[in-house]
């Protein structure tokens, strides 16, 4: 096809990485290809840090448990961000703000813009050889990453990146058939559905018994049904409210 396409085909989540540290201009390509993405209204709603202080990674690590939290090229956190607009107004304009900075709508751009632009940088960062993984395990604890990384009202942590050079190479993870994924004109029926999830759980038990590492019995459907049993990270709901989003 062509480098970008394979570059997104061979994507697999790195989760053990060498020693070395990316250097300050692969840190600020990757930056840049991440401001690149494109953004609702232009409001780039969002932070990235970098996370390099390694006491300050040892307590991520901490509340992720993942060791890959610290051991890594380079740490990013990517914050839901709209503070920095009410930064730009005065009192009584951020009276008038309010209403829509707090609403759900907004609170959404938030979340979209942060996850387009950390695409960006995780294709960009596989283009150069770099691997990545994504760390939802940040929101183990949001208060405390909040507090940790010094978050004002309207910030939220959503989620990190660990980057580096790969020291392992995962075999890659196969992903749902097409047609339950992509569906024409209207949202098809689940008895549609139904047949090809059966063949992908086949698929995945498959991988997961012949990968290399970390071998186990499991399918999607079981997966996603203990998964959705049980309830997680319950406290980042009044967390996003405490940081005054998602509040209307
Ligand atoms: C928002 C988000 C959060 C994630 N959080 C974690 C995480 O905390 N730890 C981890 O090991 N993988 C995490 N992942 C990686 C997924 O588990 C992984 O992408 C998925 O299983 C598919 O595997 P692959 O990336 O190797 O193809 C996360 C992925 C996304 C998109």
């Amino acid at each position: 096809m062509n480098h970008t396409i394979d570059t997104i085909l061979n994507h697999r989540s790195i989760r053990k990485f060498t020693e070395d540290k990316l250097t300050d201009e692969q840190i600020h390509i990757l930056i840049k290809a991440a401001q690149q993405a494109s953004t609702s209204s232009n409001v780039m709603a969002y932070t990235i840090i970098g996370v390099t202080d390694p006491v300050l990674k040892k307590e991520l690590r901490k509340i992720s448990g993942q060791p890959y939290v610290e051991h890594n090229g380079h740490l990013f956190v990517f914050c839901g961000d709209l503070h920095r607009i009410t930064q730009l107004s005065t009192p009584e304009e951020r009276i008038e703000m309010e209403e829509t900075i707090e609403s759900t709508e907004q609170f959404i751009v938030t979340i979209i813009d942060a996850a387009l632009s950390a695409q960006n940088l995780a294709i960009a960062a596989e283009s150069i050889g770099l691997g990545i993984c994504y760390l939802g395990s940040l929101r183990n604890d949001i208060y405390h990453v909040s507090e940790l990384l010094g978050l004002p009202d309207y910030v939220v942590p959503l989620f990190g990146m660990a980057v580096g050079t790969p020291a392992q190479q995962p075999e890659l993870k196969p992903r749902l058939p097409f047609e339950v994924v992509y569906h024409e004109n209207k949202y098809l029926a689940d008895e549609i559905q139904q047949p090809a999830i059966s063949s992908y759980d086949a698929e995945l038990l498959e991988y997961y018994q012949t990968r290399s590492s970390n071998t186990k019995v499991d399918t999607w459907s079981e997966q996603m049904i203990r998964k959705y049993r049980n309830p997680i990270r319950m406290d980042v709901s009044s967390f996003v409210k405490e940081q005054k989003l998602n509040k209307r």
